[in-house]
């Protein structure tokens, strides 16, 4: 993993967008994963701006996201096809064919599951953006998820549910279950940008760095990735 260290939020959206800039110069039709979640949203807004300058175009660019809410409609402000849209598709020429989120609104969850794992494996994702929980899960990938667990509907930790709780009027309305990326399709891209900010992830940070790969602690499997990339704020860093 190579460990780039930077002052605040602030630089560290600056610093991985002109990672994900690069990539689309050199690749105009690069694959991207994106995530949720409050980390990505300064990159997100730094992608805005270039792409409204003209410095990035997004017209051949396609995306899969790690993640999205089951027992949710895709129309409620909290489902991560609505935050998707808000922070960044809106925004930008990105075509609405090329964009990818799990549809858990199809009624049939296993058929959700199955197509969207079936597109992962036709396609490789180029860079892969990821946030992370403080227990360690990437996507919604939580602890004790087999390390070769392909696409599936993940039950929420309640740790997970009360860090989202933010995002709704009350716990009772988050949802419990979502469908995810598994671990091996989070592997299968061909690099992967890990993003950490804030004083609360400082404990997980200090795991990250210090533990053996164990499905305890699912990002520790991306020691076992060549190309890893992580962008740690100073909170973030404060316990190493
Ligand atoms: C959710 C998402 C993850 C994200 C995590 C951390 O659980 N499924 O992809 O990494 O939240 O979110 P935040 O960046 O808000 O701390």
């Amino acid at each position: 993993m190579k460990i780039i260290k930077v002052k605040n939020y602030e630089e560290l959206s600056q610093k991985a967008a002109q990672l994900v800039a690069k990539l689309m110069h050199k690749k105009p039709d690069a694959t991207l994963g994106l995530a949720t979640g409050s980390t990505p949203i300064g990159l997100y807004k730094q992608l805005i701006a270039m792409n409204q300058e003209g410095l990035i175009s997004f017209q051949q660019i396609k995306t899969y996201n790690l993640d999205e809410y089951c027992d949710l409609p895709q129309s409620h402000p909290q489902s991560y096809y609505s935050f998707m849209h808000e922070h960044l598709f809106d925004h930008i020429d990105i075509l609405e064919e090329n964009v990818h989120l799990p549809e858990c609104e199809c009624g049939d969850l296993q058929a959700a599951v199955d197509k969207y794992n079936q597109m992962l494996k036709k396609t490789t994702i180029d860079l892969q953006v990821l946030g992370i929980g403080r227990n360690g899960h990437i996507g919604f990938n939580e602890p004790h998820t087999p390390f070769d667990q392909e696409t599936f509907i993940v039950r929420l930790e309640e740790k997970t549910r009360i860090d989202n709780q933010r995002f709704f009027n009350s716990l009772d309305e988050v949802p419990k279950r979502a469908i995810t990326m598994g671990i091996k399709n989070i592997m299968a891209a061909k690099r992967i940008l890990l993003l950490i900010s804030g004083k609360s992830k400082a404990e997980t940070v200090k795991k990250l760095i210090t533990s053996e790969p164990s499905p305890d602690f699912p990002a520790s499997v991306l020691k076992y990735h060549k190309k890893v990339t992580v962008i740690i704020d100073e909170e973030a860093a404060s316990l190493l």
